[in-house]
């Protein structure tokens, strides 16, 4: 086996590289996790060489690490840096890569590109030879656009790849917070007891953010919210909530539980997406960055009629979770950017303080901007006069806990894992097409209904309608 490695890493000039992989790259080296001869070939169509593609990695890398930027980490890094142009459809690039290549043990090809060159590009590798028998692949979610497209790119994958060589790449599952519900939930008997109908009396997921498409119109303009947040890193945070236990704290016994709860999910077609679902799309209006366009009016844009918020209410048919709606929420320009599970407990089953409001408990996991856990719950006020109550919250903040010092990208935890082979924080390929199911029904349904979207002014929390989706159930949005 040769002892020098690489990685490479396709669409190496495009935002989602220079953004998030290289920087964690650089600090995966900077901490001393990558092997001393791992080499990083980056590959994309924009003419480069090995200098001129490092300047632009460096000038991303400044910015983006800022004040955790150092040059000693740099000078290392660079030396692994180097760079092939080329159209990664053309099987000439493939080529390239080789001549590139000859006497390296390639360890991951990282695929930071369209969906629409999945395929394409594991054909073309496993055609020019350029798959070892140690090589891994990644791959960026959404897989495809629908369950067929996922299922086309998956055959390719399948014919070049064995399963436990492919890592499908949800970010959100390279979270420490989101990877702190499997310990939440299983390392405490707080919680397992009451986690279920009997005690739960609904769930809220909200990703909201306040940024629009930015500079992704033509990308987000064929997925919309539901392909781009909803099939994977919302239907993922669902998952790691209402799963059972795993036999144990390995890839597929998790991923086993993941997929029965996916299969469980009560599907939402023609008949209900109208009671179940709402549509949504900004259009201009006022967020904390000041006055913003409309979807239609962002740069590249047009009159489209796009999802850029979506609310679902959605079951779990299943004895731990019958009759206990989980609401999902996940919008862009809204007011605020967070992203947090919550979790509302039954009201008491009878309140023996007759003169002053007894909420049900509420457990508030927030996973961003904050990394949170809140418990609230009732409490007596100080007064002499009458026994009036309160809701106060038990907060644990996790960054302080933890006195952490940075933050890591959710991408630092993914390749690391995915350079030493685990897939534990990767998708399998039934989880993504069970997703794809229980998506594209609602989709086709939105379709045969005609389903438009709604407009809600930006900086808002959404159509009306997302409030009368949860009011219809009985409960409201916890802002
Ligand atoms: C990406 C989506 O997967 O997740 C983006 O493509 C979205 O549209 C982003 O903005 C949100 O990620 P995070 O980590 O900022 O919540």
């Amino acid at each position: 086996m040769a002892d020098k490695k690489v990685m490479v890493i396709f669409g190496a000039t495009g935002d989602l590289a220079l953004k998030m992989i290289f920087p964690s790259l650089f600090f995966l080296d900077k901490e001393g996790h990558l092997e001393p001869e791992l080499m990083i070939l980056g590959v994309a169509r924009a003419r480069h060489d090995d200098a001129s593609f490092a300047d632009e990695v460096q000038k991303m890398m400044r910015e983006k690490a800022g004040a955790d930027y150092d040059e000693a980490t740099w000078a290392r890094f660079v030396q692994r840096l180097c760079y092939v142009d080329g159209d990664a459809t053309q099987t000439s690039t493939y080529g390239k890569i080789s001549e590139r290549l000859k006497g390296f043990s390639i360890e991951l090809f990282y695929l930071s590109t369209s969906p629409d060159f999945f395929g394409v590009i594991a054909r073309n590798l496993r055609d020019a030879g350029l798959v070892q028998s140690q090589t891994r692949i990644a791959i960026e979610k959404p897989i495809g656009h629908d369950l067929a497209s996922s299922q086309d790119i998956e055959a390719a994958l399948a014919q070049a790849f064995p399963e436990e060589r492919i890592h499908r790449l949800d970010h959100y599952l390279g979270k420490d917070t989101v990877q702190n519900l499997i310990s939440l939930r299983f390392a405490n008997t707080l919680f397992e007891p009451v986690w279920n109908k009997d005690n739960i009396e609904h769930v809220q997921i909200t990703v909201a953010e306040t940024v629009g498409v930015e500079r992704r119109w033509s990308y987000y303009d064929s997925y919309g919210a539901m392909r781009d947040v909803v099939q994977n890193h919302m239907l993922q945070l669902l998952c790691l909530i209402a799963m059972e236990p795993p036999a144990a704290l390995d890839a597929d016994s998790v991923r086993t539980e993941k997929v029965k709860v996916l299969h469980s999910l009560r599907p939402i077609g023609a008949r209900e997406v109208e009671r179940e679902t709402v549509r949504g799309q900004y259009r201009k209006g006022y967020t904390e960055q000041g006055a913003v366009p409309g979807y239609s009016e962002e740069a590249g844009g047009g009159n489209s009629d796009t999802e850029t918020f979506v609310a679902i209410a959605a079951h779990i048919d299943n004895w731990r979770w019958a009759g206990v709606p989980f609401f999902l929420r996940t919008g862009k320009r809204m007011p605020a950017r967070t992203t947090q599970i919550v979790v509302q407990f039954r009201p008491v089953p009878h309140s023996i303080f007759h003169r002053t409001e007894n909420l049900p408990n509420r457990l508030i996991i927030r996973l961003q901007p904050q990394e949170e856990i809140a418990l609230q719950i009732m409490n007596k006020t100080p007064e002499l006069e009458a026994v009036r109550l309160k809701p106060v919250t038990l907060d644990l903040n996790l960054i302080e806990a933890f006195r952490t010092k940075r933050r890591r990208i959710a991408y630092e935890r993914l390749i690391f894992d995915a350079l030493k082979g685990s897939t534990f924080l990767f998708v399998r390929r039934d989880e993504v097409e069970a997703a794809w199911r229980w998506i594209d029904r609602i989709a086709a349904g939105w379709k045969e209904r005609d389903m438009k979207c709604l407009p809600y002014s930006a900086g808002t929390w959404g159509p009306s309608s997302a409030f009368a989706l949860t009011e219809r159930h009985g409960f409201s949005w916890a802002e």
